[in-house]
C-alpha cells in the first residue's frame, strides 16, 4: 500500500493508475462500517484509494474537533491487511491553500436536520469532498447511509456540477445490539455505551415520533431531531458530549 502525504505524489500516483479507481473518503478511526466501503470498492474498481483526513471546517464545536479519535497506525494496519492501493494522508494546508476562502454551498437540504443544528457543517463537508474528487479524479467514491443527509447533499452536488463520478451508497454496519458503527463511539463512557443501542431500539420500535422522542429523553438522550425523509426516519441525539445520529426505514413495522 502506497502512503501519500502529498499532492504531487497523489496526483503522480493518479496518473499511473490503470483501469477504475475507487475513492473511500474517511477521517480515520476506522471501524467495520469503512471496510465494507472499502470491500464495495475493491470488488468493482482496479485501484481502490482511501484517504484519512479529519476536515476542521466541517466540525462546529472546536471541542469535537480537538477529542476526534485518532488512531492512524491501526487504520493504516487494516487498510494494507484489506488490500487497499493507496491511502492519501493530506494536512489542512495541502486541502487549503486558499483557506477555505472558496466553499461548495448548498443552499435547501443543507440548512435543515444536521445542518440546522451544525451551521456551516454541510460546507465543510461538500467543499473537501469536491477538493478530493478533484485530486483522486475517481470513478466511483463510496458513502456509508449512516450519514443518510450527506449521501444526499454529495449525490446532489455531483449532479449539480456536471461531476463524472458514480456515488455508490452502502448499508449501515451495526454492532451486534443495534449500534450504528461510528468512530465517534470511541468516546462514548461505559455507561452511554450501554444506552446507546436504543437509539435504534427505539427509531425502529412501535410508537409515535413524538411517543419516540419522549423515550429518548427519558433514558438520557439530549435530542437534537427526529425527523422523515424519502421514507426514512433521520435522528440525532447526544449522550453527554457524544452526538449519534442514525436512520431507519419509515415506517419501520415489518421491517427488520
Ligand atoms: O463521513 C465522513 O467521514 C466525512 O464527512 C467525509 C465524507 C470523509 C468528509 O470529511
Amino acid at each position: 500500500m502506497q502512503r501519500i502525504d502529498s499532492i504531487d505524489r497523489l496526483l503522480n500516483y493518479r496518473e499511473g493508475c490503470s483501469g477504475s479507481v475507487g475513492l473511500v473518503p474517511t477521517m480515520g478511526a476506522l471501524h467495520a462500517g469503512h471496510l465494507s466501503l472499502v470491500d464495495a470498492a475493491k470488488d468493482v474498481n482496479d485501484n481502490v484509494v482511501v484517504s484519512i483526513f479529519v476536515n476542521p471546517t466541517q466540525f462546529d464545536k472546536d471541542s469535537d474537533l480537538a477529542h476526534y479519535p485518532n488512531t492512524l497506525a491501526a487504520d493504516l494496519e487494516q487498510l494494507a491487511s484489506v488490500g487497499v492501493d493507496a491511502v492519501f494522508l493530506p494536512d489542512f494546508a495541502m486541502m487549503y491553500p486558499d483557506n477555505f476562502q472558496y466553499q461548495v454551498t448548498e443552499t435547501s437540504l443543507s440548512q435543515l436536520y444536521c445542518g440546522a443544528h451544525r451551521p456551516g457543517h454541510f460546507d465543510g463537508v461538500l467543499s473537501v469532498v469536491m477538493k478530493l474528487f478533484n485530486l483522486v479524479k475517481p470513478d466511483q467514491a463510496y458513502f456509508g447511509e449512516k450519514d443518510y443527509q450527506q449521501l444526499n447533499l454529495i449525490k446532489g452536488m455531483v449532479e449539480a456540477f456536471f461531476l463524472d463520478i458514480q456515488i455508490v451508497s452502502c448499508p449501515i454496519i451495526r454492532e451486534t445490539d443495534g449500534l450504528a458503527m461510528s468512530s465517534r463511539n470511541l468516546r462514548l463512557t461505559a455507561i452511554e455505551r450501554k444506552i446507546a443501542p436504543q437509539l435504534y431500539a427505539i427509531l425502529m420500535s412501535d410508537s409515535s415520533l413524538s411517543d419516540k422522542k419522549q423515550q429518548l429523553i427519558s433514558i438520557g438522550f439530549d435530542v437534537d431531531y427526529l425527523e422523515v425523509m424519502d421514507g426514512r426516519l433521520l435522528a440525532a441525539a447526544s449522550l453527554g458530549d457524544i452526538r449519534l445520529i442514525d436512520n431507519v426505514p419509515y415506517p419501520s413495522v415489518g421491517v427488520n
